[in-house]
């Protein structure tokens, strides 16, 4: 018999997470609560439990005879499911709450990495606009103003110069922007070098690094427009070389995970580093507690080994193997609805998009309308990912099929990939 499994969300993320554990044969059920109804198309079973539910989540666990699950998204992580599951005897991957925290709170991490050592922009934290304001003017831009809590990856304002700092300090502290999450705010120095992201399984004592991959945040082509969840990825990035990748391993990931089980908050789950590599290295804009999205769905097509088999003996205290396809290139690019992300226009129809055996179409913000039709029902609607033997390919490709559609109601970039190819 193999094991039943509930993955916890409902995006692309959540998609690719259900479909790389059914790939692999240990799984015999994958049940995504509340997922969504595109997910339906790849046979993934979805069950109306919201994530913010953890009784009813436990119950479904119990009364199916579901034997762990896999949390997605940050919110319930930093919420507590992990600890509600683990206070039911039931197996959760993910880390706790106080683990949780590297994500949860900018300064938490800040704090964490001053005193290990672990490389990351210099920063001050402020909790009142006057004296945050003081220290932009004395500073100077270029500088990054980050509203402390959650905000989704839009509380991040990358200033050029002095005002704009100074414009999103009224809008956290005067107009309230977001909310709680802008109660603290973490100023700090402007980093210049490619972005790229670094994912690791981890265990609370060990890890297993993942391919790395690059996200494009700005909603528009070249970088331009406000920042989003995430408008496309691939994976690698060849660009970053080698030696970078095992710098950042040595000097931010075994520190980090070794600070957090020193500390007394042991992280378990998937450690997400956010990293610039800089002239003087590579160094951490942000760590999240869980996969990046839309990296996931480029970096868990190349897994080769059994996603499920590897998480399941995690959860037991032993070693698991993670075996990765390197030769495989692949790049997905996001179909979001007209207005994402300031002022989303629902409601756009979602077209059958034909994909060869390389492909696959990974689904977030859709829901059914009266007709049983597909229909956008939120900013980022959907994924479509390929694989080819060069980026170069895998983008041609790609955007053959995407260029093809009927897409009314929706946008998309059509250059991902491009920081590959220059
Ligand atoms: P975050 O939500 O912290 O990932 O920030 C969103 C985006 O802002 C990042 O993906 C970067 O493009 C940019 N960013 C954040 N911190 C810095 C920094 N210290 N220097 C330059 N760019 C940054
Ligand atoms: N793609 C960035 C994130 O998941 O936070």
């Amino acid at each position: 018999m193999g094991q039943k499994v509930l993955v916890i969300g409902s995006g692309a993320r959540e998609h690719a997470i259900a479909h790389a554990l059914q790939r692999g044969g240990s799984v015999e059920e994958v049940t995504v609560a509340p997922g969504n109804p595109g997910m339906e198309l790849d046979g993934i079973r979805t069950t109306h439990i919201a994530e913010s539910n953890h009784a009813a989540l436990i119950d479904f666990m119990k009364d199916n005879g579901y034997d762990w699950a896999f949390v997605g998204p940050e919110v319930p992580l930093i919420d507590g499911l992990v600890d509600d599951f683990a206070a039911a005897g039931l197996k959760a991957f993910g880390p706790d709450k106080a683990a949780a925290q590297i994500e949860g709170s900018k300064d938490f991490a800040k704090q964490l990495m001053e005193r290990h050592g672990i490389p990351t922009a210099k920063y001050a934290t402020f909790d009142a606009l006057d004296p945050a304001v003081a220290y932009v003017r004395e500073h100077g831009a270029p500088i990054v103003v980050k509203a402390d809590g959650l905000a989704a990856g839009k509380g991040v304002t990358v200033a050029m110069d002095v005002e704009t700092a100074v414009a999103a300090l009224d809008d956290i502290f005067i107009d309230h922007r977001f909310g709680n999450a802008g109660a603290k705010v973490v100023i700090e120095d402007f980093l210049e070098g490619q972005e790229f992201s670094l994912m690791s399984f981890v265990n609370g004592t060990e890890f297993w690094p993942m391919p790395i991959s690059q996200d494009h945040k700005r909603a528009y082509d070249g970088d331009k427009g406000p920042n989003t969840g995430g408008m496309g990825a691939y994976s690698p990035v060849p660009q970053i070389p080698q030696s970078v990748v095992d710098e950042a391993i040595e000097t931010i990931v075994r520190p980090t995970v070794k600070a957090m089980a020193d500390e007394g908050t042991p992280f378990t789950g998937i450690l997400y580093a956010g990293l610039i590599a800089t002239a003087d290295g590579p160094k951490v804009i942000e760590f999240n507690a869980r996969f990046g999205d839309p990296e996931t769905e480029v970096v868990l097509p190349k897994l080769t080994s059994d996603l499920a088999a590897g998480i399941s003996a995690i959860l037991d205290g032993e070693t698991p193997e993670f075996t990765w396809d390197d030769d495989r290139v692949t790049l997905g690019v996001v179909l979001a609805s007209d207005g994402y992300p300031t002022n989303v226009v629902k409601g756009a129809k979602i077209p059958t998009i034909p994909v060869d055996e390389d492909s696959h179409v990974y689904y977030a913000g859709v829901s059914k309308n009266e007709d049983g039709e597909l229909v956008a029902s939120s900013g980022r609607v959907l994924f479509v990912e390929t694989s080819a033997p060069t980026i170069k390919d895998a983008q041609d490709k790609v955007y053959a099929v995407i260029d093809a559609l009927p897409t009314d109601g929706m946008f998309y970039r059509h250059d991902i990939g491009f920081k590959a190819l220059k």
